[in-house]
């Protein structure tokens, strides 16, 4: 067949010339409801086939070794040479398998994590084997957020959360989007809400009705009654939905599509009992089983809108992280993501505090460690003049790294992973250290916002126990 060319003899546009008839032959049947269904069970397949990729014969996600050339870099950084005659005049100690006869020696994250509080005991005390967390405080909560989506939130949080476990924090993720991408990062099986964040939200309402019940009954007016949902949350605690993952020291808090619900039940309760302060729910809970003193660090990825669970993650939060990328329209978004924050916090701390002040109850203000943007998939060679001009809005606002585009995470993406979980053989040795540097330094700045925050409150605890002493 001709080709058709224009006048000036390029190729016409591919959008002309499209013959209707052939493209009625080519449509096939519309789509009815089942038809969803249909598409859906083809796409569950196909990711359980990818999923199970990453897992071992019982189906579980097993963590890749670690050879020492990568630990005495980036782990416990010591000579090799030391390492070896620690490890020899240790033999108590884990010695590693070789794959090839006198080969390099490889370790499992538990034993690293070994290695290190020998090293951290015995060793030099110039040495930072393990990272500074002070005694005494609770762990702090980080929440990943952007109400646009495919900004890298998830990637983000999860690199966050898996560089915090090799640094020694010990780590819960918390996954509140009910797409459940992080869930699948870290190998979770979610079979329902009940396996979710959504009990322990129910058992907040659920107490403050119980609460509430009480001073009726003490008015003499009759009680509401918890239905069989709200009965049955209020026995759970977040030992309950907390699951391990293939990681030693990463815990994980999962999310599945029924989590959608809270978003409809949330409001709900709200209706039936306006005194309950619904963003306070996810940090309570937490609170009060005992979390904060099982974890250095909680990482909590949200979905990407300003819904209910996102308000309970970022309420829960001392450190706000918002990833976009340096182009215009994410920018225009995030902005615009901004100011719903402010409307929505005002408009809560306004509702609170009508009420507060009229019953001379404290007044309710959120304060956040630090709020960050923070640059993904940055594009040196097309970006480098839209991050500048974006860093002289935001100031110090703007997290002073700018995280790489890399191609590692979408190969990695295959064993729904990250770049930790890479094998660092399986890649151009430049290219997985250029892609790991990039998420090594997105750590560092986190990890200084962190131990800054940390080290005040550290000296406003010693401050206030010398005034008591003195
Ligand atoms: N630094 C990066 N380099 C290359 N690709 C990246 C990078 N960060 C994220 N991506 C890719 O961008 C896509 C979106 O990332 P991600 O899922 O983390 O975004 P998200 O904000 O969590 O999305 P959602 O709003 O759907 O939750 C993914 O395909 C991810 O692999
Ligand atoms: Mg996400």
């Amino acid at each position: 067949m001709a080709k058709d060319l224009t006048q000036a003899g390029t190729p016409l546009p591919p959008y002309f010339r499209i013959d209707p008839d052939a493209a009625l032959a080519e449509l096939d049947a519309p789509t009815d409801t089942g038809g969803f269904a249909a598409i859906a069970a083809a796409c569950a397949q196909g990711r359980d086939d990818l999923v199970s990729r990453g897992k071992d014969d019982s189906g579980t996600r097993t963590l890749r070794m670690f050879s020492t050339w990568e630990i005495t870099r980036y782990l416990i950084p010591v000579a090799q040479a030391h390492f070896r005659r620690v490890l020899r005049a240790n033999p108590d100690l884990p010695q590693g398998r070789s794959e090839t006869e006198g080969g390099a020696k490889w370790f499992t994250l538990d034993e690293v994590l070994r290695l290190r509080a020998h090293f951290a005991a015995e060793g030099s005390r110039a040495k930072e084997y393990r990272p500074y967390r002070p005694d005494g405080l609770p762990a702090k909560l980080v929440a990943v957020a952007n109400f646009k989506g495919g900004v890298g939130k998830t990637s983000t949080a999860a690199h966050l959360a898996m560089s915090a476990a090799l640094d020694g924090y010990r780590v819960l993720v918390v996954d509140l989007d009910s797409q459940g991408s992080m869930t699948s990062i870290f190998g979770g099986k979610v079979d329902d809400e009940w396996g979710t964040a959504f009990p322990l939200l129910a058992r907040h309402y659920g107490e403050h009705l119980r609460a509430e019940n009480q001073r009726r009954l003490d008015r003499g007016d009759p009680p509401q009654p918890l239905d069989e949902a709200l009965t049955a949350a209020m026995t759970m605690t977040a030992a309950d939905v907390i699951r391990p993952t293939h990681w030693p020291n990463i815990d994980l808090i999962g999310a599945q599509l029924n989590l959608y619900w809270a978003e409809f039940q949330i409001p709900v309760w709200r209706m039936q009992a306006r005194g309950w302060k619904l963003w306070d729910a996810l940090s309570d809970r937490l609170a009060a089983d005992g979390v904060l003193d099982r974890y250095d660090v909680v990482f909590i990825d949200t979905p990407p809108a300003l819904g209910y669970l996102t308000i309970n993650g970022l309420a829960a939060a001392d450190i706000l992280l918002v990833p976009f990328g340096a182009s215009f329209l994410e920018f225009d978004s995030t902005g615009r993501f901004f100011d719903m924050l402010h409307s929505t916090f005002a408009s809560i701390e306004d509702g609170e505090n009508m009420a507060a002040r009229a019953l001379g109850r404290p007044e309710t203000a959120f304060e956040w460690d630090a709020v960050r943007a923070v640059i993904t998939r940055y594009d040196g060679a097309q970006q480098g003049e839209m991050s500048a001009l974006i860093q002289s809005y935001l100031g110090r606002t703007l997290s002073p790294h700018r995280q790489d585009f890399t191609a590692l995470i979408g190969q990695a993406g295959e064993q729904v992973s990250g770049i930790y979980e890479a094998d660092y053989r399986d890649f151009n040795r430049e290219t997985y250290a250029r892609g790991r540097e990039t998420f090594d330094q997105t750590y560092a700045a986190f990890k200084r916002l962190l131990l800054g925050i940390w080290r005040k409150e550290e000296l406003a605890l010693a401050a206030e126990s010398s005034e008591r002493a003195g």
